[in-house]
């Protein structure tokens, strides 16, 4: 075969898998037999930074949750918090619990990608920050992480953790989360809602859900507007769903689809509870009507919830790029979002 013929047979075969999308490929994953994915991608992880006398100006530690499960959280700490805490003026800092994305399957708490992202959040909402590392489908499918998020909560309200119990105002609590952490921070903030006096102390003030990962049926118009967008293509949410939900399940199972469940139960605890909620969004994301359609329905059940949705970004610009534009507008809004529910 001729060199030119090979370049030909190269060029034609990538351009008919362009048309043809391979959403394993995509993801740089494989399924195994045993319904396991071997991940051919690793991610880079970022080791904590616990160290006092460091001139880092967010300290980080890991702390085991359940030993007999595995799970564990990255804390995030102002350094200046530590260094002050012995002055009269000291005050303690909001605590937000945060999910990290990737599509239920990808990533950890010690990802470089989201631990970037915290310590921006931290170092600039002045915030303590428990980044949790949940357990990831196909191999633990949901309720698994939903699971690990509400375990969370009850390991914060117990623990003799000093960066917690001296650092963190227990009373000023928000749930938080990107993609799939923001599906993950509504559906545990709605289990919470239902069980909020086995939380005390830890009360929480609100949600804020950043670019959260929902999903349906029925196709929105935003997803088939952006049907082919390179960055996060249809067949890649199709394909994170089918491994993330119970077996059997389609996408309007109510963790995936919140309007299919007559969520009005759910909505109306955070409604009672006068929870704030924050939505995060932009146009190029694919996943913006859901978004949208969310905070409508919590609207129509007079839940306190604010829609920042703007701008033509892709999902994925607020962690991607935690000290631009999007970013700074998130931190600020989480700034404003701890004077409004403070009493
Ligand atoms: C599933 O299969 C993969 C690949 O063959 C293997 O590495 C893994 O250990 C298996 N896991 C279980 C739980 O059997
Ligand atoms: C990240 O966490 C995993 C356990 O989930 C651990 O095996 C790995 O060593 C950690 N990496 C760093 C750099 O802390
Ligand atoms: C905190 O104090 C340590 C020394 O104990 C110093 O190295 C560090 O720069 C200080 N950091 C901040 C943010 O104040
Ligand atoms: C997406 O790509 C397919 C195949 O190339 C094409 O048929 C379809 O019209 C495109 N959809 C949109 C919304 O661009």
């Amino acid at each position: 075969m001729s060199l030119s013929l090979i370049v030909f047979s190269l060029l034609f075969l990538s351009g008919a898998h362009s048309t043809a999308m391979d959403p394993y490929k995509f993801l740089h994953i494989i399924l195994n037999p045993n319904g396991t994915i071997t991940r051919l991608e690793k991610h880079p992880e970022t080791p904590a930074t616990p160290d006092p006398n460091s001139h880092l100006p967010v300290l980080s530690k890991d702390l085991t949750i359940n030993p007999s499960r595995n799970t564990w959280a990255r804390i995030y700490l102002p350094h200046q918090a530590l260094n002050h805490s012995s002055s009269s003026s000291f005050t303690q800092l909001p605590i937000i619990v945060f999910y990290h994305g990737g599509g239920f399957i990808f990533y950890a708490a010690n990802s470089t990608y989201f631990h970037d992202f915290c310590v921006q959040l931290v170092q600039r909402t002045q915030s303590v920050v428990v980044s949790v590392n949940y357990h990831l489908a196909p191999e633990h499918r949901l309720p698994a992480a939903y699971d690990d998020a509400l375990e969370a909560l009850h390991w914060i309200r117990t623990t003799e953790d000093k960066w917690l119990t001296r650092f963190a105002d227990y009373s000023n609590c928000y749930l938080m989360g990107e993609s799939a952490g923001g599906n993950i921070a509504y559906n545990v903030g709605l289990r919470a809602a239902a069980e909020v006096d086995q939380l005390e102390p830890v009360k929480i003030k609100g949600l804020i859900l950043v670019q959260p990962f929902f999903g349906g049926v029925k196709r929105t118009s935003s997803e088939e507007r952006l049907a082919n967008d390179t960055n996060l293509p249809q067949p890649v949410t199709d394909l994170m769903w089918e491994l993330s939900l119970p077996v059997g399940a389609d996408r309007d199972h109510k963790y995936s689809n919140p309007t299919v469940d007559k969520g009005s139960k759910g909505f109306d605890h955070i409604t009672r509870l006068g929870w704030k909620v924050i939505v995060f969004g932009c146009y190029g994301d694919p996943l913006i009507d859901r978004q949208i359609d969310l905070a409508k329905s919590l609207q129509k059940h007079h839940a306190h919830v604010e829609g920042h949705f703007q701008g033509e970004d892709k999902h994925g610009v607020f962690v991607g790029q935690p000290t631009k534009g999007k970013a700074i507008e998130l931190y600020d809004t989480i700034k404003t979002l701890f004077i409004t529910t403070q009493n």
